[in-house]
């Protein structure tokens, strides 16, 4: 695959800064924006009343100090939650956390965020377990943008945010209501009717898992030329940097958003 010299690597914030801060807060996805990170990657979730939150676990177990599902739970059981303590007791307290940037983050703040960041700051938001709600997760994603007016951006423009799904189904119910919204396919691994590079019907990003890049690395060119741009998740390693980099992807999904700039010379 061949790139214009000037091709630019987005580098995305996976849940935030997450190597840095407890994933999905806002102390990490502050930490992204300061980092320098050209965009924010977010898992959403409806809670039992309806709300979008950025959590990417079923549970909130493992990333807060209460227990159940969140679909279970009420945006106010959720805000009574810590989400930033559990990295302390894995990692020791070395982040710069405040109790006000551990609770939990709904969509609707992340928004804030990005909009008030002082510079162009792009979102890609994952829906998950989109097929237990039937639409309703994309229906109130796309109420959301909406709101921000995100939800129809103009076909010959960049637009600031795009919806992730390993759902080719959720991926189709935000092009029928929002055809201009962009939409990224995640693969873990390449299914056979996508061996060629082609992609569900009007999609037009590929997302890979950074395994695929490192097994099958000509699957980029085949993404490539069926006319796909490719953005790959997690990237972590300074090697799998460097393969991003010679493959000519389009964006890198990274927990460590200020390391990947340096390795590409940005920082
Ligand atoms: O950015 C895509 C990546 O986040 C998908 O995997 O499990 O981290 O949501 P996961
Ligand atoms: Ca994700």
């Amino acid at each position: 695959m061949t790139h214009a010299p000037q091709h630019r690597i987005q580098v995305v914030a996976h849940r935030g800064a997450s190597e840095d801060a407890p994933e999905h807060t806002l102390a990490a996805y502050r930490k992204a924006i300061e980092d320098g990170a050209d965009a924010l990657e977010c898992d959403v979730r409806l809670t039992a009343d309806g709300h979008l939150v950025c959590v990417h676990d079923r549970r909130v177990n493992r990333t807060s100090n209460g227990r159940g599902a969140v679909s279970a739970l009420e945006l106010a059981d959720l805000a009574t939650l810590d989400f930033g303590s559990w990295k302390d007791r894995e990692e020791g307290p070395d982040w710069a956390g405040s109790a006000a940037d551990t609770s939990v983050l709904t969509l609707e703040r992340l928004l804030e965020l990005v909009a008030d960041a002082g510079r162009r700051v792009e979102l890609a938001i994952e829906t998950k377990h989109p097929t237990r709600w039937a639409g309703q997760v994309e229906e109130r994603l796309l109420l959301l943008l909406k709101r921000f007016g995100l939800d129809a951006p103009p076909p010959d423009e960049p637009s600031p945010v795009r919806v992730m799904s390993f759902s080719a189904r959720s991926l189709l119910r935000v092009q029928e209501a929002s055809p201009t919204l962009p939409t990224v396919y995640l693969m873990q691994f390449v299914s056979p009717r996508h061996r060629e590079g082609r992609l569900p019907k009007g999609v037009r990003i590929a997302g890979p898992g950074i395994r695929i890049l490192r097994s099958h690395p000509g699957y980029v060119e085949k993404l490539a030329r069926a006319g796909h741009r490719i953005h790959v998740w997690t990237v972590n390693e300074p090697e799998d940097v460097d393969l991003c980099v010679r493959l000519g992807v389009d964006a890198i999904i990274t927990n460590r958003p200020a390391a990947v700039l340096r390795r590409l010379g940005r920082s």
